[in-house]
């Protein structure tokens, strides 16, 4: 018994949203697998229960809403830690580090968001991504049409159709649609945010939260966490 109280006895509901690979999208079976899928089936083995996914909005991660009205045990949705996130969701260690990435289609790279003035750019709404963009903007002033779509893949396909002539979301997302789509999109700049991405409980469930970051820390030491990244990310 670990003395942790789950929404769902015998369930560790995860609330994520897809698609965000690698850390979560649905495989040709249509089941839930990714980075974070199986660093938190680390957590759930040591509970000994199973793991539930929910795909639900990134703004009711994000805001605590989901965690807060019991929609979930843990939120794991590449979420990055923010000082902003933390007074309404208890994050666990760092698990994953990660930046800003603009990505184009190939052979129509732009280095700088000053040549993206009076174009179209792409970003996630409700991301650390349309953050980073929005802020710069404003403080350089450039009259660039900032465009919200609601998930990655929205964003993603806007980008492939020229909706858009760039597309910022976190990098390894764009290495990963490199990789499943092959010479048709280049990372064309990267902004180094220094972001870190964090699994989230409801505030003060410090039984769930111990659980979360001894799952990484040792996975982290014996070797299971290389095997995950090696699996999802690759080299
Ligand atoms: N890391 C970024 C953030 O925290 C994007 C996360 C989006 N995740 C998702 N599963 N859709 O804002």
């Amino acid at each position: 018994e670990s003395g942790v109280a789950l929404i769902k006895a015998g369930t560790l509901t995860t609330c994520t949203h897809l698609p965000y690979a690698p850390f979560q999208s649905k495989d040709d079976s249509g089941k839930v697998v990714g980075f974070d899928v199986a660093l938190i089936d680390l957590v759930a083995t040591k509970l000994q229960v199973t793991q539930a996914i929910v795909d639900t909005p990134f703004e009711g991660i994000k805001s605590g809403a989901d965690l807060n009205s019991g929609k979930c045990d843990v939120a794991a949705a590449g979420m990055t830690i923010t000082d902003e996130r933390k007074k309404v969701l208890d994050f666990s260690d760092p698990y994953f580090d990660a930046t800003q990435a603009l990505a184009t289609p190939t052979g129509k790279e732009v280095k700088t968001l000053e040549e993206l003035v009076g174009r179209r750019l792409g970003v996630q709404g409700g991301t650390t991504g349309e953050d980073y963009i929005k802020t710069q903007v404003k403080e350089k002033n450039l009259k660039i049409e900032v465009v919200s779509y609601k998930d990655l893949a929205a964003l993603q396909q806007a980008l492939a159709t020229n909706q858009v002539v760039a597309a910022v979301n976190d990098l390894p997302v764009w290495n990963e649609y490199i990789k499943a789509n092959p010479g048709k999109v280049a990372v064309a700049a990267g902004f180094d945010t220094g972001e870190q991405y964090g699994f989230a409980v409801k505030k003060g469930n410090a039984a769930l939260l111990k659980e979360v970051n001894a799952a990484i820390a040792a996975a982290k030491s014996d070797g299971t966490y290389d095997k995950i990244y090696a699996e999802w990310i690759g080299e």
